[in-house]
């Protein structure tokens, strides 16, 4: 079923994401807060899990319990996505992972590939993407495009950031139609380099010190 949430009420969750927006916040609580917040969209991402009826015994009888039909396959799209694809882990625990490498060329804003490993065959898998930013929308399109590629279905992927501009989300959400999109927060803007206002920077640079 496809969707588009923001979380600008989730409490804790804004909460978080405040604190790493400041431009203060050191690498190492920036990657715990993205941490954090990844095991609040983890629940989130969750409840829309793929699940299949499983019969077991408990103690004192016969019941019919629930399971995930296949374990679901987390991508983070490097380098900031890991920050996010930890927390998403923490909570997703039988999650296998796919990495998608792709660096923004900061001149054409376009996304050059430098890195895929993706699990055989995605056709029966949920697939989770976290890339804490969403702002032209280049390398989220690029990434759900080589999935479906290789067998991802857009009704079985959530596309998971912390920040998203107006001109991402309008992006992802007209190029597939199927899949779920899940935010932190709707920004307000792009600014003329391709940075989301007021946004939080480079976040692959804040999550790792470099610069
Ligand atoms: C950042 C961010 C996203 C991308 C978003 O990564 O983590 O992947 O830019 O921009 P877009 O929506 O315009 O494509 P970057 O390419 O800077 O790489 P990094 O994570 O290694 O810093
Ligand atoms: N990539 C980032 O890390 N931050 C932005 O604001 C836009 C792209």
């Amino acid at each position: 079923m496809s969707d588009t949430i923001f979380l600008d009420s989730h409490a804790l969750l804004t909460h978080k994401l405040t604190q790493l927006r400041h431009k203060d916040c050191p690498p190492e609580l920036f990657r715990s807060r993205m941490r954090e917040i990844g095991r609040i969209m983890g629940c989130i991402i969750g409840d829309r899990l793929t699940v299949e009826d499983f019969s077991i015994e408990t103690p004192l009888e016969k019941m019919t319990g629930k399971r995930l039909s296949h374990h679901p396959v987390i991508v983070p799209i490097l380098r900031a996505g890991l920050g996010l694809a930890d927390g998403v882990a923490d909570v997703l625990v039988e999650a296998d992972f796919a990495h998608i490498g792709v660096a923004r060329n900061e001149e054409t804003l376009q996304p050059e590939e430098y890195l895929v490993k993706i699990p055989k065959d995605l056709t029966h898998r949920d697939v989770i993407v976290v890339d804490p930013m969403l702002a032209t929308g280049g390398s989220a399109k690029f990434t759900i495009n080589m999935l479906k590629s290789r067998g991802a279905v857009e009704e079985r992927i959530q596309f998971a950031c912390l920040v998203a501009s107006p001109e991402g989300s309008k992006i992802l959400r007209d190029t597939f139609s199927g899949i779920t999109i899940i935010a932190g927060a709707l920004d307000r803007e792009l600014n003329d380099v391709g940075y989301i206002l007021p946004g939080l920077g480079d976040a692959g640079d804040r999550l790792y010190g470099t610069e």
